[in-house]
């Protein structure tokens, strides 16, 4: 694809120096097969196929497929892929007495990052990634649980009792199910919820050496588990800047519009150097052009709220605040566009899914992607340690000072 890189890796052996990279902005740190993106031109494409297409042809599981083996499968595999993950969908009784032990405000991506850790001390028996065997059955078993982990985090939160996976019911259905079910009442599920999802969630799927990802490959590569290391990356996507942008987004176009939609105000604010304020859900390390899923998301919300007969002054808000930006020299200057989080709670909010689940959501949709890579680098011949250098900065070597001196 064009892609050109300097090959340094024996730089410091030859030169005595290293290279120095805040934010690893000129950093590649692995050659990779799975994902290819044209910041430039706004392009993504999984394994060589178009984002848009994908999400407009297949289903989720289909696309976690492509990720990780790293073709479309044929019907056979598909269908033995899906047999395989259905398998694995229940969490061991014993881990009911985690979700029990944390407190009721507990933020559901604290609980996912835990729970999916604790896989390590129910599934002993899948932790070896060099064991071809285990690690298929790691991977299966990862994709399988973490729908069931997500919606009982939900649950929790909010005291209803856990419904367990059915698995006659497609990755996305048994999601919705079991997030939004009760034992008491028939649960009527939204085709149209369960389409904007799988949607959703594959245009999360993948996208190359994004923090959360090059957590997992970092944590992955001092070969713990897929569990541990699939739990890293969960904590590196809550944070505002990756991932948790979504629910940001979301509280922040809450917040101009109770501020009587000052739209200028926070415009003017976004610009000021000296104020922390960012507008979420815009701007991107790669992107310097329209974010591709950003477009998809936005039209989701449209044909949504059409579908059903609803207006959402957030999302009347969020085009007239991406209007103004967008014609803003400040943003036009630095290439600042709608990322994936700007529109992507819109639909959840139409979908009736809290708040705080936004970044699980991101989670379940970006695991494919993170497992694609934990297995890539597990594979590769060349595998080595992340270990990263410095420059030290501190202070040369000093005498000691006793206590009583100090
Ligand atoms: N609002 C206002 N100004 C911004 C924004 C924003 N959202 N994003 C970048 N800028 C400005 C910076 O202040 C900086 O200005 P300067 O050159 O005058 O100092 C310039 O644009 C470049 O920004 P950097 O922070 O250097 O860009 P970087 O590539 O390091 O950061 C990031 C990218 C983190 C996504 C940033 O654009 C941001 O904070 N956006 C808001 C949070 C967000 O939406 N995150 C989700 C990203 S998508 C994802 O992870 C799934």
């Amino acid at each position: 694809e064009g892609n050109r890189a300097l090959d340094i890796a024996k730089l410091a052996a030859q030169t005595g120096h290293i290279t120095l990279d805040d934010g690893y902005a000129n950093t590649g740190s692995t050659a990779s097969r799975i994902t290819f993106v044209d910041g430039e031109k706004g392009v993504l494409r999984y394994r060589g196929y178009r984002v848009e297409e994908l999400a407009e042809r297949c289903d989720f599981t289909e696309t976690s497929y492509l990720l990780i083996h790293g073709e479309l499968p044929s019907a056979e595999q598909l269908e033995e892929f899906r047999t395989n993950v259905r398998q694995h969908t229940l969490l061991h009784e014993g881990m009911k007495q985690i979700f029990a032990g944390f407190p009721p405000d507990a933020h559901p991506m604290a609980i996912l990052s835990s729970v999916v850790g604790a896989l390590a001390i129910y599934c002993h028996d899948s932790l070896d990634p060099a064991d071809e065997e285990q690690q298929e059955l790691a991977i299966y078993r990862m994709l399988a649980k973490m729908p069931t982990i997500a919606a009982f985090s939900y649950k929790q939160s909010i005291g209803q009792p856990f419904i367990y996976p059915e698995n006659r019911l497609t990755y996305c259905q048994n999601f919705l199910q079991m997030m939004f079910a009760v034992p008491s009442e028939r649960y009527e599920m939204d085709p149209a919820f369960v389409d904007a999802l799988n949607l959703v969630l594959i245009l999360h799927a993948d996208h190359g050496q994004n923090c959360s990802t090059s957590a997992v490959r970092m944590v992955g590569s001092s070969t713990v588990n897929l569990f541990s290391s699939i739990s890293a990356g969960i904590c590196a996507l809550w944070g505002a800047l990756h991932g948790g942008a979504n629910e940001a987004c979301i509280n922040m176009l809450e917040m101009i519009l109770n501020d009587g939609r000052n739209l200028g105000k926070y415009i003017d604010k976004a610009r000021d150097s000296n104020d922390p304020f960012r507008l979420m859900g815009f701007g991107h390390r790669v992107y310097k052009n329209y974010d591709p899923r950003a477009k998809v998301i936005k039209e989701v919300c449209h044909r949504l709220l059409e579908n059903h007969g609803q207006e959402d002054p957030l999302f009347e808000l969020a085009q007239e605040l991406e209007e103004v930006a967008l014609n803003d020299s400040y943003f036009v200057d630095r290439k600042l566009y709608p990322n994936v989080d700007f529109y992507s709670g819109i639909i959840y909010r139409v979908m009736g899914i809290p708040k705080n689940m936004y970044t699980v959501l991101f989670a379940l949709g970006r695991l494919p992607g993170w497992i694609a890579h934990w297995r890539e680098m597990h594979l590769a011949p060349n595998m080595r340690i992340h270990r990263p250098r410095q420059v030290y900065m501190g202070h040369s070597e000093r005498d000691f000072v006793p206590l009583i001196k100090r």
